[in-house]
């Protein structure tokens, strides 16, 4: 029988509160099949655990690990994410690498097959999530395992002169080649893959997207799969919201100014000094905004191990500070910056409250608060999303004011349009965005990776069979 095995450095648990749309999803696909969510534990200890802890609920165990706070701070917070996320995310001035970092990288990942190689069984579908977790395939056939290996990249994915100023940049694509089947989320990061393939790898594409590499002793499949949301689900609970006393206090709090809304992880990746910097020249250039509205970015703090998280931070303060100094009003506060986290169902209320959704990284791999800003809006009277070109979103979501967060005046002038945008635009522009949503939504994301490392894999057996 089939079961599905997921694999991902943090694991949601069945008494997590406010799992994420992925978390989300993963969980109901493991319901549909019946399988395990392996990763780590969320927890460092002194050394790493020499056994999984196992909960169930079900048909679905979650198996985790306790990470040695070495192996995970050289693993996660070094190579992951001082390597791997910087020169992913396109910027290779922060990218810090050395081999240290590399080698607790490939150990932890080894760990982790050994722990996960006793729970597969050959008819398994092992999707394995994100750039922690490359190395797994190769470790995970070394053991013999000879089960589906998929695997999902939720970053962007960076053309090859970026790829190629990583020391090991050989070392992980050949590790991503030990997949049966790897997915993206945009055809641009696909086009960067095949573009590595063919100058770096020497390698050949088909039409199919089979991919041959190594003289063609090996191939594999790749493809785009663009993560979607539960269009429902998120629906319902922004028109819901106003219950939740939160949602109500900010209404009240607004005094029917206008609201725009942010709402991102702390991280230098999602443009957030950009995004305040041509909030404060809004204000400058055009005074008829000051006391109409409000700027609410919501920035939950994150990965504070990384230097360049913890400036970010500073950074912001002081942006808001000052625009705050120079244009508050004993009764208006222009910018509302908050370093707390808030549950799912609130962020929908306050989305569906914001007449502008701000969602303008310098570079993201789908970001789905544009998708929930979306689905969160009254269709009689939806608000306006503005939203970065470089965010993988920005290819399906045409019906947005997209805008280059390097150009500030385009942005300033995104902002002003936005917020004046007539209802009748307001509504064409979101039921042609809504419609997107319910086609490609997170149900149709799952099935479609599903199916595909499903196919794929039938054909390598075939193959190797033949
Ligand atoms: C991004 C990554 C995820 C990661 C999340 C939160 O969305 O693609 O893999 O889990 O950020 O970051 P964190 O470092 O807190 O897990």
């Amino acid at each position: 029988m089939t079961r599905l095995v997921v694999v991902s450095n943090r694991v949601a648990l069945p008494n997590e509160l406010k799992p994420g749309g992925l978390a989300h999803a993963m969980r109901s696909a493991l319901r549909e099949i019946g399988g395990i969510w392996f990763g780590w534990s969320g927890r460092t200890t002194s050394q790493t655990a020499s056994m999984a802890q196992i909960q169930r609920e079900g048909n679905v165990t979650f198996a985790t690990l306790d990470l040695g706070k070495r192996d995970h701070e050289e693993y996660y917070a070094g190579f992951a994410n001082r390597t791997l996320w910087p020169l992913f995310h396109f910027r290779p001035s922060l990218v810090d690498f050395t081999r240290q970092t590399w080698a607790a990288y490939r150990r932890v990942n080894a760990i982790f097959a050994e722990h996960l190689a006793r729970f597969i069984e050959p008819d398994d579908l092992v999707w394995i999530h994100d750039y922690h977790l490359i190395p797994l395939a190769s470790l995970l056939r070394e053991r013999g395992i000879r089960a589906r290996l998929g695997f999902f990249l939720h970053t962007p994915f960076p053309p090859p002169e970026l790829l190629n100023m990583l020391p090991v940049h050989r070392e992980l694509f050949e590790a991503l080649a030990d997949y049966d089947l790897v997915g993206f989320h945009t055809a641009d990061y696909l086009r960067a893959f095949r573009d590595y393939i063919l100058l770096e790898a020497h390698g050949e594409v088909n039409d199919t997207g089979v991919i041959s590499v190594r003289g063609g002793r090996r191939s594999f499949r790749a493809g785009v799969f663009p993560i979607g949301i539960d269009v429902p689900e998120v629906s319902n609970l922004a028109a819901a919201a106003h219950a939740h006393p939160g949602c109500a206090q900010l209404h009240e709090s607004l005094q029917g100014r206008a609201l725009m809304i942010g709402v991102d992880r702390l991280d230098y990746s999602k443009g957030l000094p950009e995004r305040f910097r041509a909030f404060g020249r809004l204000l400058e250039e055009y005074p008829e905004f000051k006391r109409q509205v409000t700027f609410l970015q919501i920035a939950p703090v994150s990965r504070t191990e990384v230097a360049e998280y913890r400036q970010l931070k500073r950074e912001l303060e002081r942006i808001a500070g000052g625009i705050n100094g120079r244009f508050a009003e004993p009764d208006w506060t222009p910018v509302r910056y908050l370093n707390n986290a808030y549950p799912h169902a609130a962020l929908t209320g306050y989305y569906r409250q914001a007449r502008v959704g701000l969602v303008t990284p310098l570079r993201d791999g789908m970001n789905l608060v544009a998708k929930e800003y979306v689905a969160s809006q009254d269709g009689d009277d939806p608000g306006v999303l503005v939203l970065s070109r470089f965010a993988g979103a920005a290819r399906q979501m045409g019906g947005a004011i997209l805008v280059n967060p390097h150009d500030q005046d385009g942005m300033v002038n995104a902002m002003r349009a936005a917020i004046t945008m007539p209802l009748a635009d307001r509504r064409a522009r979101w039921r042609e965005l809504m419609d997107g949503l319910e086609r490609e939504d997170i149900t149709a994301w799952r099935r479609s990776f599903l199916a595909a490392l499903d196919v794929t894999a039938e054909a390598r057996d075939g193959r190797l069979a033949g």
